[in-house]
């Protein structure tokens, strides 16, 4: 199969009426996701995403969910090779929040009323991390009504007992990809596709909400994978989701010559591709809740818009310091680096005016797919 990022426009081009058929037939073949994903003129995409936002609103409400992230630290002992913050990376600046710089920007999230908060950082394991993660977690679980979401990483299992314990109780851990062959060819030879689903499984074991993902666009990609994924998401039953392009950073080995040569010849294919398999997961998986990434606001000004109009129903204001944010580039282009945290808010707030939605200020927003299936469980 072709890689995703050389498929001409014309290759795979599925009728509306195929599309439309395939939207009112419920449960989706392995080609009948390729099929949908393919959708590329405005008359086969558009009545995939507007079929998405329709189940988004019935499913979710019209309300968008806010988290604000806090990027807590560039520290990170993985080589990812597309990643802008890989510990070969020597060249960066590594700095660490101190706990009180974090709980200060968890206490302005309350003040801002955005009602969660997501802890991100590099991964850092070793019981200094575990300690420092689990003491600002109860701090924060302690001083503000916040819902704490964490997304630190591969870890073992008395770890994310420990941090779920302390209070936090969603988790984000992207799969990346589910071909392990891929999934070798991005990583660091320490790293695997099996460490990564084991993890997943013991996050949802531990009782956590688990959200996963993956990037689009990668090189080798096809779209074999990308539907390999979608139903990995169905057969995972996992409750949140967060994806987005793959964006090159020329510090990784990842970013060849002709890799950024080609870029803007296939970077309009791959913002619709991602958007498309935004809008199947959305349609397949229902009540989950869906972010609108950065990353798509990195390939389109309006990135963000299109995602909350294609089925996301969750937007991540950055709160990290204005002083770090340059530091925390995973790829090139991150939009929001010379912005303060007042700045992104505002942001925040016309792109979801911009998409004719509302905003669930002061609430969890948790995912109803996690308090249905965690029903069933008793
Ligand atoms: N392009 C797009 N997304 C990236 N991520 C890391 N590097 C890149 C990149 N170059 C994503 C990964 C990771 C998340 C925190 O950021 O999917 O899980």
């Amino acid at each position: 199969m072709e890689n995703v990022i050389s498929i001409s426009n014309g290759l795979s081009n599925p009728s509306p009426e195929r599309i439309n058929s395939i939207i009112a037939g419920g449960r989706f073949t392995h080609t009948e996701m390729i099929d949908l994903l393919s959708a590329h003129r405005p008359e086969t995409y558009e009545p995939l995403h507007a079929a998405a936002l329709a189940v988004a609103r019935e499913q979710t409400g019209d309300a968008v969910r806010l988290r604000g992230i806090i990027e807590f630290s560039n520290r990170c002992v993985r080589n990812c090779r597309y990643c802008g913050i890989r510990k070969a990376n020597r060249a960066l600046g590594r700095y660490t929040l101190t706990q009180n710089e974090i709980i200060a920007c968890a206490e302005w999230i309350e003040e801002q009323g955005y009602g969660s908060l997501v802890l991100q950082s590099g991964d850092l394991p070793g019981e200094p991390t575990v300690v420092f993660i689990e003491e600002v977690v109860k701090e924060i679980k302690c001083r503000t009504s916040l819902g704490v979401t964490l997304s630190v990483g591969e870890h073992d299992p008395d770890t994310y007992r420990r941090w779920f314990d302390a209070g936090a109780h969603r988790y984000l851990l992207r799969v990346e990809t589910t071909n392990p062959t891929l999934y070798a060819h991005i990583h660091s030879g320490t790293q695997t596709l099996k460490t990564r689903l084991e993890c997943l499984d013991i996050l949802r074991n531990t009782g956590y909400q688990v959200g996963t993902g993956v990037m689009i666009g990668l090189p080798w990609q096809t779209m074999n994978d990308l539907a390999n994924d979608l139903a990995f998401f169905r057969s995972g039953d996992f409750d949140m989701f967060g994806m987005g392009p793959y964006i090159y950073d020329r510090r990784t080995p990842m970013a060849t010559p002709a890799l950024i040569a080609s870029w803007n010849a296939h970077r309009d294919r791959i913002l619709r591709l991602s958007l498309n398999m935004l809008a199947v997961t959305r349609l397949m998986m229902r009540d989950v809740n869906i972010a609108a990434t950065t990353a798509l606001d990195a390939m389109h000004p309006d990135g963000r818009v299109m995602a909350l109009n294609a089925g996301a129903n969750v937007v991540m204001p950055v709160v990290t310091p204005a002083e770090y944010r340059e530091s925390y580039q995973l790829y090139e282009g991150k939009p929001g680096i010379d912005q303060d945290a007042l700045e992104s808010r505002d942001s925040l707030v016309h792109i979801i005016e911009q998409a004719g939605r509302t905003i669930a200020w002061n609430q969890w927003g948790d995912s109803p797919h996690y308090a249905k299936r965690t029903l069933h469980a008793v």
